[in-house]
């Protein structure tokens, strides 16, 4: 280090070394894209967007309260008592990130240099491949209290595929609440499918069968992804079946949810994953 860049770093104080390293660009986008804006973008689940700097000022009082307090992103389980799988939680170092970027009043940065953030149309996939998509039919919604709908698609798969990776884009993202999928071998739930004149059916017509169950998704879920050579096997003759529980105030809107589905290319050892409910007394059904 030459004796002039010394001088000029020792003569900065901590505060304003930590001005110039904590700034929207560099340090808090990339943790809001991760943690923040899938389920705050436009038209997604959070009433608002906190996707761009712009929109992060609009929200700038209340952050200190739900970032240090761990409200956001709403992650119940204790991460100092155990892990899952894509679970989402601000990691202290994020936190201390933000409440410096906080603290040293929400500098910008440069802002033209900011990361682009993660896309979230139905164009937008994460996946290495899409090899299938579920696509259910687009449904117009019919109430404005909670529907659990059931839509059945028919798969011609002549050998067995195995689910490596799955993806769900909610065609409303501000009513749908969950989306399961799971596949029939039998014809009962497509059945009742067609016996509903609209796409999908729901307990007026009957309840689905499954004979196995495949993914749960949740607005602020990620992709789904299995280590390598690990996947769900859908055999030959299985319908899928896409189950979507509707949030109220949807009425008159059109869903058009979709899964994309990658699958395992070269089958060399797989492992086969089943898929089952912790802490539920239906998991019996789940097992053939
Ligand atoms: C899993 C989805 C999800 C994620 C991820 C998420 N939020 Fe939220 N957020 C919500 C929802 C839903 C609400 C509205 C809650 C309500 O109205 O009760 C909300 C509300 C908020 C509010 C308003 C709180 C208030 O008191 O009015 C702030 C601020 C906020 N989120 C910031 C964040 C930040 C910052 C992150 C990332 C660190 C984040 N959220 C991640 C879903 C999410």
């Amino acid at each position: 280090m030459s004796a002039l860049s010394m001088i000029g770093f020792t003569c900065l104080t901590p505060l304003q070394l930590l001005t110039a390293q904590v700034n929207w660009a560099e340090d808090i986008a990339p943790i809001f894209y991760e943690n923040c804006t899938n389920c705050h973008h436009e038209g997604a689940i959070a009433p608002f967007p906190l996707v761009t700097f712009l929109d992060v000022m609009e929200y700038r009082d209340l952050l200190h309260q739900v970032v240090e307090h761990r409200e956001m992103p709403p992650w119940p389980a204790d991460p100092d008592y155990r892990h899952f799988v894509d679970e989402l939680y601000l990691s202290d170092d994020e936190i201390e990130a933000i409440e410096d970027w906080i603290h040293f009043d929400f500098s910008p940065g440069d802002l033209n240099a900011v990361p682009e953030p993660p896309s979230y149309g139905q164009e937008g996939s994460l996946l290495e491949r899409i090899d299938y998509v579920v696509e259910i039919e687009p449904y117009d919604l019919q109430y404005n209290v909670d529907e659990y709908r059931w839509f059945v698609i028919e798969t011609n798969f002549t050998e067995t595929v195995y689910i490596s990776h799955l993806e769900v884009f909610p065609g409303l993202s501000n009513v749908v609440h969950h989306v399961d999928l799971a596949y029939d071998l039998s014809d009962i739930t497509l059945m009742n499918d067609l016996a509903d004149p609209l796409p999908g059916f729901n307990s007026n017509t009957g309840g689905p069968n499954y004979n196995k169950y495949i993914n749960a998704w949740q607005p602020g879920g990620n992709v789904a992804t299995y280590p390598e050579n690990w996947g769900i096997a859908v055999p030959p003759g299985a319908n899928f079946v896409v189950e979507i529980h509707y949030g109220p105030g949807g009425q008159g809107s059109i869903d058009s949810t979709k899964i994309n589905l990658q699958f395992i290319q070269d089958p060399e050892d797989i492992r086969p994953v089943e898929v089952a409910w912790l802490l539920s007394d239906a998991a019996p059904i789940l097992l053939d």
